[in-house]
């Protein structure tokens, strides 16, 4: 009897230490700035420091005796998660780590990396509980999802730009066979005839040689433009300035409306990466006024000063929505701003419906430097010529 009562005393010294060390444990455990819960061996929930309620957005009372299913919204599927449970209780594995999420009480989902480890009973060594430690990872979740939105439009992009690529192959490939070939063709014929009488009207004759040379001006010059477009010329022999004149000449005669063209006197020779860019940005802005503004007066204005080079191209046309033509199918501005981007710059538009359209581009003037290797020799560098009229031209 008296041993009985020994033994009894004794278990409840034993199970004193244990509440007040577990009590101790406790209070550590309420102010670490980590989140900690306790589960039973199902995945209710026994206790959880203030930090787990923090991230969670609830209070204890709200939590306590949740199962995590409750709780939160695993990665995986719920019978993932408990395959990883009980192979941890079953002693399979030391921990057991997956990601969740949780919609707070303001609607907020916070996403929570959790380890999970085992407790066992001090006297018997069996399994007693589950430790949960709850990191707040919502910020990583968040730049993970950026980053594939990222890569997501990037491949995007990728895609339509080869699409536009293929598109240009197809259409200076059917430029060249259906129009250039064929009048050229025409022209062989014809030139073998020339001055001739024509058969059954011996009066007639046909076109002579110097009426044809004229036929052969045209396809002379759509020659040159295609080879214009594909690569300027002017801008590799004769520098940005003239070749930013010449371009807004051409697209005022196409027109038929003026383009004030100005282009300020630079000093600086220009890398020819950047003055192809410009090139592109002009060409690119100018077609698109072109083809969306109804525009009745266009000014382009090239300008040099403090080691930079800008480029303003403005229209009195329709205007459009910026953001609502970014999301649409046409690559003329994310090309723009690319070009301008890659060589260091800045690029911006101004637009709104019925007050026109202001597209800037600015890019520091990187000096133009001579080839390191002999074999692999740099592009010639560019040199912005001086304008004949340095504060305004304008074309008809
Ligand atoms: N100067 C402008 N005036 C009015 N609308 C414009 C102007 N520039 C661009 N836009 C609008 O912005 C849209 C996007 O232009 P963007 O150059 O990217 O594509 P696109 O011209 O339609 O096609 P792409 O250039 O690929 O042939 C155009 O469809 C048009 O609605
Ligand atoms: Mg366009």
């Amino acid at each position: 009897m008296r041993s009985d009562l020994l033994m009894f005393k004794h278990d409840k010294h034993i199970e004193r230490n244990v509440n007040a060390r577990e009590h101790t444990w406790g209070e550590a455990f309420e102010h670490l700035a980590v989140g900690v819960a306790q589960f039973n061996l199902d995945g209710r929930l026994l206790t959880a420091n203030g930090q787990l309620c923090e991230i969670i957005g609830r209070s204890k009372r709200d939590l306590l005796e949740k199962h995590l299913n409750e709780l939160f919204l695993l990665e995986g599927s719920w019978p993932k998660c408990k395959a990883g449970l009980d192979r941890l209780i079953a002693g399979e594995v030391p921990c057991y780590s997956t990601d969740m999420s949780a919609v707070r009480a303001d609607g907020r989902v916070v996403w929570v990396n959790t380890v999970f480890s085992l407790v066992h009973d001090d006297v018997t060594n069996m399994p007693r509980s589950l430790t949960a430690v709850v990191n707040d990872i919502t910020l990583l979740k968040q730049a993970a999802q950026n980053l594939h939105d990222a890569e997501v439009a990037r491949d995007d992009l990728s895609r339509r730009m080869m699409n536009a690529q293929d598109a240009d192959r197809t259409r200076i490939a059917r430029e060249l066979h259906d129009d250039i070939g064929q009048s050229l063709a025409v022209l062989k014929v014809q030139m073998l005839r020339a001055g001739k009488p024509v058969s059954g009207h011996p009066e007639q004759t046909h076109a002579s040689l110097k009426e044809l040379a004229v036929k052969l001006d045209k396809i002379i010059n759509k020659v040159n433009s295609i080879s214009h477009g594909l690569h300027s010329a002017a801008l590799e022999l004769l520098g940005l300035a003239v070749a930013v004149r010449s371009h807004c000449r051409e697209c005022s005669e196409q027109l038929g409306i003026p383009v004030h063209c100005s282009c300020a006197e630079p000093q600086e020779k220009l890398d020819s990466m950047i003055a192809l860019a410009f090139l592109r940005v002009l060409q690119e802005g100018l077609h698109n006024v072109v083809k969306h503004s109804h525009a009745t007066s266009i000014a382009v204005r090239l300008t040099s000063s403090a080691g930079y080079v800008g480029l303003e191209i403005c229209d009195d046309g329709v205007g459009f929505d910026v953001d609502v033509a970014s999301l649409a199918a046409g690559l003329g501005l994310i090309s723009m701003r690319e070009r301008i981007h890659l060589v260091g710059g800045e690029f911006e538009i101004w637009s709104s419906p019925e007050r026109g359209t202001r597209i800037t581009a600015r890019a520091p003037i990187i000096q133009a430097t001579l080839p390191t290797e002999p074999n692999e020799p740099r592009p010639p560098a560019i040199n912005l010529t001086p304008d004949p009229d340095p504060r305004e031209s304008r074309n008809p």
